[in-house]
């Protein structure tokens, strides 16, 4: 894991963004795996900024999210995919029929998650996939106790989860319980991860996602068994790292280490 701690959430999010759009110059047909919840809109802001001021080019991107809710339609406010197109795939150049979420209205959600696995295979894997991370350490929706090798499936939310996503929801409104969720297997299949992870209330799981022993009670903690995996935080998320001033370091001397050899 490398450990990247900015100042706070907007540093972070750009380094986010850059990540990306450096993948993309690299790789213009990258397959990205792309998250929701309030931790990615400062990148996707930062994205499309930089689609209109250095031209990012998506055009020959394909996406694949990581989730969506169980029985809402994809015009659904509340819906993955409605939120994707509002905070990103609505202001860059991605053609939509390259875009992915499952689709939380299938009426045989089983048959839905195990295509959508054949989707990402069809596409050569994911190239670069980007995590939030909840307060109880899930990625995705796999919650605490998902497999560490599991697949696109539907799953149960804890309350926890609905709690937090609550506020999402009207007091009378249908919120869903179940959702259809790439499996933490398939979420290390990608060959690059990017998790970003904000805020006071973020710093337990961060901490023991970084420090804590493989767990599948913390599904984060399964990236410590990623090759290529980045985490960024801002100082709030890392407060609680015991080793905070070693991670500092060692990032430091990685930099001067890639500067030295003309790399970054
Ligand atoms: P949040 O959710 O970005 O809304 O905090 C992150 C997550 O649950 O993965």
């Amino acid at each position: 894991m490398r450990i990247v701690i900015k100042e706070n959430r907007y540093e972070a999010s750009s380094f986010a963004a850059e990540t990306i759009a450096m993948q993309l110059q690299k790789k213009p047909n990258s397959v990205l795996g792309l998250a929701t919840g309030s931790t990615p809109t400062l990148c996707y802001e930062q994205l499309i900024r930089l689609h209109k001021e250095h031209y990012v080019d998506f055009s020959a991107a394909s996406s694949f999210n990581l989730d969506e809710y169980h029985g809402l339609s994809p015009d659904h406010p509340q819906s993955y995919r409605y939120f994707m197109q509002q905070k990103l795939f609505d202001h860059i150049n991605i053609d939509i029929s390259n875009t992915h979420v499952p689709d939380g209205l299938n009426e045989n959600p089983i048959q839905a998650c195990a295509d959508y696995e054949n989707e990402i295979n069809a596409h050569g894997g994911i190239d670069l996939q980007l995590l939030g991370i909840g307060r109880n350490g899930h990625i995705g929706f796999n919650e605490p106790t998902s497999g560490l090798q599991s697949r696109t499936r539907i799953k149960t939310l804890t309350q926890s989860t609905t709690h937090a996503n609550s506020r999402f929801f009207g007091d009378e409104e249908f919120q869903p319980e179940l959702a259809l969720t790439m499996g933490i297997g398939t979420i290390l299949e990608a060959k690059k991860i990017l998790l970003l992870a904000f805020g006071k209330e973020k710093s337990a799981a961060v901490q023991t996602m970084i420090e804590g022993a493989l767990s599948a009670y913390c599904p984060a903690s399964a990236l410590q068994l990623h090759p290529d995996a980045i985490i960024v935080l801002d100082r709030e998320a890392a407060s609680r790292l015991e080793h905070i001033e070693f991670f500092i370091e060692v990032e430091e001397k990685q930099q001067a280490l890639m500067k030295s050899l003309n790399l970054s």
